[in-house]
């Protein structure tokens, strides 16, 4: 009896724990969807760019709906798949920068963001499989074939991403009204319905 009372107060201080460092994440992530508003995402990332302009990236720096698609049908799990995503979106944020001279309107924008993700990721690391140190470790390895991209393409599917992997947890609102625009197609991501939820 006491054995097993034990053994239930175990476990309840473990759903506590996590539910303790999901919340803590959400408001992280409720920051970060915040910044990644369109109205931000046009502005600093289209707007003050010169017309056309791309942005020679790594190929692991593209991590869109089809990336999370097929990776969660190799049975990588949501954990890892937000730690990739933290440390990919901050990857293309310093990518992004790089490129940008010194008095530059959107340094300020991308530095804070930059920094809201290095916070994102301090907390624990979860146990990584060989799938997600592969692509951690061409995304790490110099002097790989790059591919260019519109700077705000990045960030739009950066706030994909962001909507799949953690709008149940979070309970996030539907980004605005171009609601195709943010999110990922329909019935692409496996295991993820499009719920309704309130818009923001
Ligand atoms: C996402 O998919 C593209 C195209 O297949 C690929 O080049 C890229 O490396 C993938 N990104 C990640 C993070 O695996």
């Amino acid at each position: 009896m006491a054995m097993q009372r034990g053994v239930i107060f175990f476990l309840w201080v473990l759903v506590l724990a996590r539910t303790a460092v999901i919340q803590d994440q959400c408001r992280v992530i409720e920051l970060i969807s915040r910044k990644l508003r369109l109205e931000n995402r046009v502005m600093y990332m289209r707007d003050y760019f010169p017309i056309d302009y791309q942005l020679l990236v790594k190929h692991e720096e593209i991590l869109g709906c089809q990336n999370v698609s097929s990776l969660v049908n190799d049975g990588i799990t949501v954990d890892e798949l937000r730690f990739l995503w933290g440390i990919v979106s901050e990857n293309v944020l310093e990518s992004v920068w790089r490129v940008l001279p010194p008095r530059h309107p959107s340094r300020s924008y991308v530095s804070d963001l930059r920094n809201v993700f290095n916070v994102l990721h301090t907390d624990a690391q979860p146990e990584l499989g060989d799938i997600i140190k592969d692509v951690l470790e061409r995304l790490w390895t110099p002097g790989d074939k790059m591919t260019s991209v519109a700077p705000k393409d990045l960030l739009d599917d950066c706030l994909r991403v962001l909507d799949v992997l953690y709008r149940e947890d979070c309970d996030l609102c539907v980004p605005g009204s171009a609601v195709e625009d943010a999110l990922c197609p329909r019935g692409t991501v496996p295991g993820w319905s499009a719920a309704q939820r309130p818009s923001c």
